[in-house]
Order: structure tokens, then sequence, then C-alpha cells
């Protein structure tokens, strides 16, 4: 196992009816932002429940943050945050809005020129807006993490920042929220958790076996509820383990000691970018290529994976135990109704060349052992046509 620091500071109040407790968790002197997205809060009652929470208080709306959030509407909030001398954010939703709260409550503080900078030249963060979510969609372990994505509309760019001062508050995580979720976010969000997972486990062997078996628990749940929550949306039990299972693939714990690969979300991102395409189908897309291609670097993990979480055993060459687990993957994915291929989106080859010199041109090298550059990302894409 390698060397580590870590701490995760995030307060979690977990179960049905904890959106009640809110109050007990803001500051009485409050006055409140109250971030959310295009509208499903008040379609399923959430918004509701959050203002009776917050009866008494002085809040003011923010709502529009777009799925993959918009830096431009971002900006827009930092605007009201300073002109209403607003010191607490609430966020109410999924990765997007919670993500774009993160953004928001950075970019509010920062005394830099531009606040785009906090993405694209990683400029360190001294000073947050404190901020609580409420989760909606469990997929991107924001609510308990200190990582944001946020793209800017005008050129097309996906970025990612992280800095412990946007670590929430507090998460309220009611998996009833939940039920209203339609079939494609279940699929979208159990496949990037799943893709979380993957990308700090099946990499290369760290004996490292707390993380392991942790990592595998979660793959284990996700496969067994994934497919419930499809068949029966209204299964407290199932939401219940799959909302924990996001959380837990990306709070920190799985990854630490550890290394990381994060390719498969570099390369989605940008076809995000470019396409518009979902987050949770862009990874669904990009995993297999990125298994396949570094087969051999990532052989011990990808045949512990086939293994521990597929049963995939014995009887088998090599070659075979690599190859089944890739398609026990796939077909997962397939079963969750996420598509894995760009045809399935009406992109092709067109579409590989646009990413191939958006890569080329960020100069990233991604990966475990940083060797997938934009040749190798291509080569990756092709796979996936
Ligand atoms: O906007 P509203 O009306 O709320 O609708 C949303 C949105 O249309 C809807 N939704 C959310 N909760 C719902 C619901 N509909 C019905 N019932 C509910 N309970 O679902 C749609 C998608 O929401 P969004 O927040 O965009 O999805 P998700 O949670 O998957 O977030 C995706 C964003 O997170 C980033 C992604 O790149 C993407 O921008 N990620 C953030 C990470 C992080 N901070 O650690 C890591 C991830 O890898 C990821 O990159
Ligand atoms: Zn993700």
């Amino acid at each position: 196992m390698e060397n580590f620091e870590f701490s995760n500071p995030v307060k979690i109040l977990f179960g049905k009816g904890q959106i009640a407790n809110l109050k007990n968790e803001i500051p009485d002197e409050s006055r409140i932002l109250l971030i959310y997205g295009g509208g499903s809060i008040k379609a399923n009652g959430v918004y509701d429940q959050v203002k009776e929470a917050l009866a008494g208080l002085f809040v003011i709306d923010f709502s529009g943050i777009e799925p993959n959030p918009h830096y431009e509407t971002c900006l827009q909030a930092v605007n009201i945050i300073h002109s209403q001398n607003i010191n607490f954010i609430l966020a109410v939703g999924g990765g997007s809005v919670i993500d774009a709260t993160k953004f928001i409550s950075a970019a509010a503080c920062y005394k830099g020129a531009d606040s785009w900078d906090i993405l694209e030249k990683h400029t360190s963060i001294a000073e947050a807006v404190p901020f609580g979510t409420v989760l909606t969609l469990p997929a991107t372990g924001s609510e308990m993490n200190s990582g944001a994505v946020i793209t800017r509309a005008s050129d097309k760019n996906k970025l990612a920042f992280a800095s412990e001062k946007v670590y929430p508050k507090f998460s309220i995580l009611d998996p009833s929220v939940t039920f209203s979720l339609p079939a494609k976010q279940i699929g979208n969000g159990v496949v990037d958790t799943f893709v979380h997972v993957v990308e700090q486990y099946v990499t290369y062997p760290a004996n490292a076996l707390i993380q392991d078996y942790f990592a595998e628990s979660v793959l284990k749940t996700l496969l067994l509820e994934g497919p419930k929550a499809l068949q029966a949306p209204h299964d407290y039990d199932v939401r219940a383990n799959l909302m924990w299972a996001s959380t837990w693939a990306l709070n920190g714990w799985i990854g630490i000691g550890v290394p990381n690969d994060w390719a498969t979300h570099g390369i989605g991102h940008e076809l995000t970018a470019f396409y518009g395409l979902d987050h949770g189908q862009t990874l669904a897309i990009v995993l297999p290529g990125v298994l396949r291609v570094l087969k051999e670097q990532k052989a011990e993990k990808i045949i512990r994976l086939g293994e521990q979480v597929f049963g995939i055993y014995n009887n088998l060459s090599h070659d075979e135990r690599i190859e089944y687990t890739i398609q026990a993957i796939e077909s997962f994915f397939e079963e969750m109704g996420v598509k894995t291929h760009l045809s399935d989106y009406g992109l092709g080859a067109d579409a590989v060349e646009a990413i191939y010199e958006r890569l080329k041109s960020r100069g990233w090298k991604l990966g475990e052992k940083r060797n997938i550059t934009a040749d190798l990302a291509k080569e990756i894409l092709l796979t996936r046509l």
C-alpha cells in the first residue's frame, strides 16, 4: 500500500425523513442561497420538503443549473451571492447541482481576476462559502467529496477542480427522493458508480486489501441492486443500497493508498463537452475500450475483478478470463439500459478525430501509468465505434 494522508469531514444524514432535520445543520443567522436544477425537485415534492424545513430562515432561490453545469450559469449565482450578502448555500439535486455549488462557493470568494483559472490552472482556493447538500440522484459521490466538474459552454470545455475547501458541511441522503428518477438516470447513476470503483481498483496490484475488498463490495451491490431498481423503482431498500454505494464509490476511501486511473473519465468528459452525451453514457462507451487496450497492464486486477465480482473462474485461459470479464461489464451496462458504443449515439470516426485533436492540444497523459496519450485514447475510441 502507498503512503497516504486522508480526512473526509462531510457529515451524512441518511434515511427517510432526514430533510426535516435540515435546520439543525444551518446556522440561524444564515442568508441562504438555495440552488437547484431544472425543476425535478418541484415535481417530486423535495422542494416543498426543503422549504418547510427552512421555514423562518432567509432564503433566495437560484434555479436552472443544467446537467453538466455551465460556468456561465454559475457566474450568475456568484453575482447574487455578492449582491445579497449570502453566507450559506444549500444545493438540492444531483451531481450537477452539487458541482455547480462547489464552484460557486469557491468563485464567490476568489480574489483572482478570472475564476475560470480555478478550473484551467487549478489556482489554489483560500476560502469558500459554506454549503450543504440534499442529494436527489445517486451517481457522482459529489455529496461526500471535494471535486467538481464544470463546463464552459462557449468553447465546450469541461474541466474539473478539487479543493478541501469545497467539501460539503453536510449531505442529506434520503433514498425515497430517488423514486422519481427516470430509468435513464438510474442506469447512468449505476454505470457512473461502477466506473468510479473500476478507475480506483482495476489498475495494478498495490497489496491494499481493505481498498480491494471495499471496492468489490460496492461493485457487487451494484450488480445485485441496479437491475432491481429498474424493475421495482419504489423499493426503498434497493434505493438505499444504491445511494450508499454511489457515495462510497467516490468519497475518497477506496482510492487512497492505491494507484488511480481516471482515463475513462478524462476521455468521457470530452465526449460530453463535444456531443452532449450524459456522463454515464460516455463512461459506458469508453471503459471497455480502456480495459481491452490496456489489458496486459491491468491483467491481474481485471482477472481479480472477474473472479471476485462476476464469478469468472478457472478452466479458462488468461486471455479468456480477461475478455469474459470485459464482456460481463458491457452486458451489465446494457442491462442497465446504457448503450456501450459510439454508433449507438450516432457518433463515428469523425467524433474520434475531434476528441483526439482536443486531447492532443491538452497534452495530458492519463491512466495509472500516465501512458494514455491522445494517440492511445484514439486507439481506445476506435475500438468503440
Ligand atoms: O435538473 P433537474 O430538474 O433536477 O433534473 C435532473 C437532471 O435532468 C434529474 N434528476 C435529478 N434528481 C432527480 C432527477 N429527476 C427526477 N427525480 C430525481 N430525484 O436528473 C438529470 C441529471 O442530473 P445530474 O445532476 O446532471 O446527474 P448526475 O448526478 O449524474 O451528475 C452529472 C454531473 O456530475 C459530474 C459529471 O461530469 C456531470 O457533470 N461528475 C461529478 C463528479 C464529482 N463531483 O465527484 C464525479 C463524476 O465522475 C462526474 O464527473
Ligand atoms: Zn463519474
